[in-house]
């Protein structure tokens, strides 16, 4: 398969998900539209303030962190490749009337897309490991940063994705030595969805991250990692008093998630 092969499957598979996931608890659409926000308090508080300023969000799905950003003072524009996701996305913004914009193209297109550049470019969660290579990603993020723009980043660690679904043994390439293809019914919101699909990823070790980003002149102002997951979307975790998740019998021994800062310096 090409990657043009891939990226249609794995559009399919978001569109599907985009239906659960609209009306899932694990989402909560009913508060965020009572004005919780779906932010976390690590982005919140790691990228600092967005008052005021432009921020471009890749991969933003259904847009409920986008606009979460928009209602910390942002003017915000979401790209995500799932029709269904940027079309909830639009409802989303018409119904609670939050000021953004929505495109919907391949990250790998976003500058055919957008003729601007941000003081931020922001994505989470979930995002990279749908993307086969990262130099053209980065070359994206840095076309779409003002020079002194901060690119801000929280992610899943590849060490997570190295392990099996249970979390029993090593089953996959810590670097992207190849696609992982794999079979699924429902999705990490809701594991009894009637959705039955096929995706493809790819496992970025933390030097191929940071090296894309810094061959296309950025320079990493933080990196941080965690021991637990923000959210309960693997098999076998417990939730601990902090409120994070952590995989039972493993507490605390593996990295989870990492967050990245990083900044333009020149053009
Ligand atoms: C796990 S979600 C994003 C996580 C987000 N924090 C959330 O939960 O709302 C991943 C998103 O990436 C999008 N996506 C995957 N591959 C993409 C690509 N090549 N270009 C643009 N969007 C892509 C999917 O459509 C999906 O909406």
């Amino acid at each position: 398969m090409n990657h043009q092969q891939y990226f249609d499957a794995n559009r399919d598979a978001w569109n599907k998900k985009t239906f659960v996931h609209k009306n899932s608890s694990f989402y909560d659409i009913v508060s965020f539209k009572a004005d919780k926000t779906s932010l976390n308090e690590i982005e919140l508080k790691e990228l600092g303030s967005v008052n005021g300023k432009t921020l471009l969000h890749l991969q933003c799905h259904f847009g409920m962190d986008t606009l979460s950003w928009a209602r910390e003072g942002a003017i915000v524009t979401g790209i995500d490749f799932s029709e269904e996701a940027i079309k909830t996305a639009e409802e989303l913004r018409e119904e609670l009337n939050i000021p953004a914009e929505f495109i919907c193209c391949n990250v790998y297109d976003t500058s055919q897309y957008i003729n601007q550049q941000f003081d931020i470019v922001f994505t989470s969660y979930g995002v990279i490991g749908w993307l086969p290579e990262l130099d053209a990603w980065a070359k994206v993020i840095a076309e779409s940063l003002k020079v002194g723009g901060i690119f801000y980043m929280v992610e899943f660690h590849p060490v997570v994705w190295m392990l099996d679904e249970d979390f029993q043994y090593i089953k996959y390439y810590y670097h992207n030595e190849s696609v992982v293809e794999d079979e699924q019914t429902g999705s990490y919101a809701d594991r009894y969805a009637d959705i039955h699909y096929k995706e493809y990823g790819w496992n970025h070790s933390i030097g191929e991250v940071l090296n894309s980003l810094i061959k296309h002149g950025l320079m990493i102002l933080h990196f941080n990692e965690f021991n637990f997951s923000c959210y309960n979307c693997f098999n076998n975790l417990v939730q601990g008093e902090d409120g994070y998740w952590r995989v039972k019998g493993l507490e605390n021994k593996i990295p989870m998630m990492y967050s990245l800062k990083a900044t333009k310096k020149i053009e």
